[in-house]
């Protein structure tokens, strides 16, 4: 097995969801992830007292972090938007969509504005305004105290770096030993940071829903539930193109997913420590709960039982999210169209495998669903 250099490098730049909407079109299982949620929105907005003497005509602001193209929040944003419409009239309503600099805002603001390939809220809510902000959740989005409702789904895990490559694997789940323990470091700072900039931003008694992807109290993770194991996979891929010279060594290495999941108890910690930076910023624990929701291609498999349907529809759902890292990671001697050739020759293998022998393949999510309101 080769082994990887431990230099980190600045490959969180990569970080692109697949544009022109392909993200929220191959993407329905995060869609239902949101869709679950609403109880979770619903008790925030409760907690909010949004009929009790606010309607005020102050602004409502509710943040999309990590939004991607938006198509997959937009039913429970609407939701959301629409719930506050009818309890506080008076109030204009500021719908914040934020992500990376490099996102696709094209296709982010064609779905806000009801003109891509997907139904939405705009146009049945009025006094509304739909902003965009390109700002990390690594930093502070908003204005001091002027957040009410913060949420995300499934990008937090995505670190702000890359802490050392991993020597044998392509994901801190397949990392030991002081590679391991350099991206729980990283995990937990992270995590803090975007805790303390939420903290800023939220008004008192203002809320955030957030959804994470994390590892829940049985040691499962996203594509691993039981089944094949969907990140050794990959790996296992990948060193067959290094096995076959397709890649170098360095490209091999420098494909290390610059992701952690976090577990419960390491979320909770610093809500719940009362000398934690986060709780003495005034951020605490509502609602905690841990969530598998099944991969809709492995499921839709079970009822129609054709494997090369299920290869073709299920792969380009992890290529949505993994492609920019795995072609980030090839050397820029190459030409685009040299690359493009070992991107489609790494995920045509990967469709191959699913399609000759599909059982125990999916991507279920697992999630951590945190509901976290700011004291005040
Ligand atoms: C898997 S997508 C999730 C999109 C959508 N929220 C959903 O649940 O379907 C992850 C998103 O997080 C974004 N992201 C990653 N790191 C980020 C950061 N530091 N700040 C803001 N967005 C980030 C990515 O660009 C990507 O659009």
């Amino acid at each position: 097995m080769p082994a990887k250099s431990t230099a980190g490098s600045a490959q969180a730049d990569n970080i692109t969801m697949k544009a022109g909407g392909y993200y929220s079109l191959a993407t329905t299982g995060a869609k239902d992830v949101i869709d679950g949620a609403w109880p979770l929105f619903e008790r925030a907005l409760k907690a909010m007292d949004l009929a009790g003497g606010r309607d005020d005509g102050s602004p409502f602001t509710m943040t999309d972090m990590g939004c991607a193209d938006g198509g997959t929040s937009i039913d429970a944003v609407g939701r959301v938007l629409a719930w506050v419409r009818e309890r506080a009239p008076l109030r204009p309503l500021q719908m914040v969509y934020t992500d990376q600099i490099r996102n696709d805002y094209n296709t982010l603001f064609r779905i806000g504005f009801g003109q891509g390939p997907i139904e939405s809220y705009h146009g049945r809510i009025p006094g509304l305004h739909i902003l965009a902000s390109a700002t990390s959740f690594y930093e502070q989005i908003l204005p001091a105290g002027s957040l009410d409702l913060g949420f995300s789904a499934t990008a937090m895990h995505w670190l702000s770096a890359k802490p050392c490559d991993i020597s044998n694997h392509v994901h801190s789940t397949g990392a030991e030993g002081d590679e391991l323990a350099a991206f729980q470091a990283q995990g937990r700072r992270d995590w803090e940071r975007i805790l303390l900039h939420r903290a800023a931003e939220l008004k008192p008694n203002g809320h955030l829903v957030l959804l994470n992807f994390g590892r829940d109290e049985e040691g499962r993770y996203l594509g691993n539930t039981g089944g094949r194991h969907m990140f050794d996979i990959m790996n296992r891929l990948w060193r067959d193109s290094l096995a076959s010279g397709a890649i170098t060594e360095a490209e091999y290495r420098a494909m290390t997913l610059p992701q952690y999941y976090n577990s419960v108890a390491e979320f909770t910690a610093p809500l719940n420590d009362p000398d934690s930076p986060v709780h003495r910023a005034g951020l605490r624990l509502s609602h905690v709960e841990t969530r598998v929701v099944r991969c809709p291609y492995a499921l839709a498999f079970e009822a129609h039982g054709d494997a090369a349907r299920f290869a073709r529809e299920y792969i380009p759902t992890i290529r949505s999210w993994n492609e920019s890292i795995y072609k980030g990671a090839l050397s820029s001697k190459r030409g685009a169209a040299e690359r493009d050739a070992i991107i489609e020759d790494y995920y045509g293998r990967y469709e191959t495998l699913v399609r000759d022998d599909p059982e125990g393949h999916g991507m279920d999510y697992v999630h951590c669903y945190l509901v976290i309101r700011k004291e005040g």
